[in-house]
């Protein structure tokens, strides 16, 4: 069960009335790649995977499959591999039917079709469910006959869209990283379609963020989470700081709110230009207030909110260069009472800056 193909999207537009759903999107999915489309509602994720699996004719732009073109391929001779979001189990057919039903459209013997199904009901641990009918499932293990039915046909692409949507927080994970161990182990190209950040930052080997119809950035998680081509994908990918800033020199900035300067080392901006600094609250340090003054680096803040989230705290601090989110660790934060001062430092090296819109 192996389906190496590279996909490629190029130039996709389509139009539903006033609405342009897929506004020029270029994409090269390499052979094996797991790709995510990671986007607000109504970004054109979906739209993007119907044209890819031909349930949709675009206006205009092109699907090519290992360098062809299958934008005149009717959706079932795409050999295409596709799990949506809403169970779509045959409620009147057993698992092992539903796994078998596009086997026999392909005209596949019945010897055949039964060791497909058992191979694909191997893959997603369910062989002990063959003869158990969708209402017999959980919400987890209807994906999983959904994924075991689109992989028994050996597609050369596989299409998600949003598949773990519908499940509870647990069974999600669960089932995110066996989707994932699957993927490595057959090699499948995969376009993942979500529109959670966490989950697309850790299932894919490259992620395109969308927007109104648009990609506005592809990368790695890591460029994705740590170099946001605009703070439209610093603030959708993860949780950023968003302070306005104009250059002081060829060394520093200084934020508008405060007048306060931060020195980031040597950059070619032009003095004056209007910028946006995007700081993560991992970049924000935080010392108690007694003690270290007269650092003009430091800035005094004051505790106003602890949100627990585990092994970090996220503190929201007000301070003269606004409102902050910074994160500490838990064991640190206990030592930081709400209502009390601190001061703050911006690491300079986690600053990143754009040019103001
Ligand atoms: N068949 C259709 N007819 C009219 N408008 C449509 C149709 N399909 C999608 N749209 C519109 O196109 C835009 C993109 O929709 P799409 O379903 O691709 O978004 P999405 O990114 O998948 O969103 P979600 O995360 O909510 O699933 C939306 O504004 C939607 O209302
Ligand atoms: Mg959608």
């Amino acid at each position: 069960m192996t389906g190496s193909a590279g996909l490629m999207i190029a130039a996709l537009r389509k139009q539903f009335g006033e609405t342009a759903a897929v506004d020029g999107v270029d994409l090269e999915i390499k052979p094996g790649e797991f790709l995510s489309l990671l986007g607000p509602s109504g970004s054109g994720k979906t739209t993007v995977l119907r044209i890819v699996a031909g349930f949709e004719e675009p206006d205009s732009g092109s699907v090519l499959v290992n360098g062809s073109s299958i934008d005149n391929t009717p959706a079932h001779k795409r050999n295409m591999g596709m799990v949506f979001q809403a169970y779509s189990l045959f409620p009147t057919m057993t698992t092992r039917q539903n796994i078998e039903f596009g086997l026999r459209l392909r005209g596949m013997s019945k010897r055949e079709r039964a060791d497909k199904a058992n191979e694909a009901l191997e893959l997603v641990r369910l062989s002990s469910h063959g003869d158990r009918y969708a209402h017999q499932l959980s919400g987890g293990e209807q994906q999983r006959v959904a994924l075991a039915r689109a992989l028994a046909l050996e597609p050369s692409v596989l299409l998600l869209d949003e598949p773990l949507s519908a499940l509870d927080a647990k069974v999600r994970l669960h089932l995110r990283d066996e989707i994932r161990a699957i993927q490595s182990r057959l090699g499948i190209t995969t376009l993942y379609v979500t529109h959670d950040q966490e989950e697309a930052l850790a299932i894919s080997d490259r992620i395109a963020v969308m927007s109104t119809g648009r990609v506005q950035q592809v990368g790695t998680p890591a460029e994705i989470y740590s170099a946001p081509a605009s703070s439209f994908v610093a603030e959708f990918v993860g949780t950023t700081n968003r302070l306005d800033c104009r250059v002081c020199d060829d060394e520093a900035i200084a934020f508008d709110s405060s007048g306060t300067r931060l020195v980031l080392g040597r950059h070619a901006l032009q003095k004056d230009t209007l910028m946006v600094a995007l700081i993560r609250p991992e970049g924000i340090s935080i010392t108690p207030a007694n003690g270290s003054g007269g650092d003009e680096s430091l800035v005094a803040a004051a505790i106003r909110r602890h949100t627990f989230l585990g092994a970090t705290t996220r503190l929201e601090l007000e301070s003269p260069l606004g409102v902050l989110l910074a994160d500490v660790p838990s064991a640190n934060a206990v030592s930081l009472p709400l209502g009390s001062e601190v001061l703050l430092s911006l690491d300079a090296s986690a600053v990143r800056l754009l040019p103001r819109p």
